[in-house]
């Protein structure tokens, strides 16, 4: 027997202006995408923004449904949404952001594990590093790669 140890190295970001063009972009438009939330149910807006590698950036947003199953995260709308929209294109990196009734929270929404497992099959197929920003009120978490929010992922099939 023998211990194995996973590390995961982020960064943490106190604010916008220290973040890249890119990346601050990405985020911006996370936040503007929490306004396309439904959710009656739990009240809570999610947004999530992908940027593809021909620069196009694509939103969503979590969608809720009276049988509850049958609703959506909102980084799974807009990864579906993205990959319909530009099938060809690889999905380079996802910014998410959310808070209850539509206020960007103290704490980074982070995506459920669903959502991630999405993310890791479209970083697969691009067989790129797809990077995972999760956004708070003053603060931004940066992962380089999926694999980071993700360890030991599921690619057996
Ligand atoms: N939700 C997301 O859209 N993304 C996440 O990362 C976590 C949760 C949504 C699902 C549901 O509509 C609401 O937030 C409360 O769970």
């Amino acid at each position: 027997m023998t211990i194995q140890e996973i590390n995961i190295k982020y960064q943490v970001y106190g604010s916008v202006d220290e973040m890249n063009p890119e990346d601050r972009e990405l985020v911006a438009e996370a936040v503007k995408a929490m306004q396309g939330a439904y959710a009656p149910y739990s009240h809570f807006h999610v947004g999530a923004a992908v940027r593809m590698s021909n620069g196009q950036i694509v939103r969503g947003a979590n969608q809720e449904n009276a049988a509850f199953p049958s609703g959506l995260c909102a980084e799974r709308t807009a990864m579906f949404a993205a990959g319909a929209r530009y099938p060809d294109k690889d999905m380079l990196s996802i910014a998410i952001a959310g808070g209850v009734m539509g206020r960007l929270g103290s704490q980074p929404a982070t995506p459920c594990g669903a959502c991630r497992q999405v993310m890791a099959q479209y970083q697969a197929k691009s067989g790129k590093p797809m990077s995972v920003l999760m956004v708070a009120s003053g603060q931004i978490l940066k992962f380089e790669k999926v694999d980071d929010i993700l360890p030991l992922i599921f690619n057996s099939i």
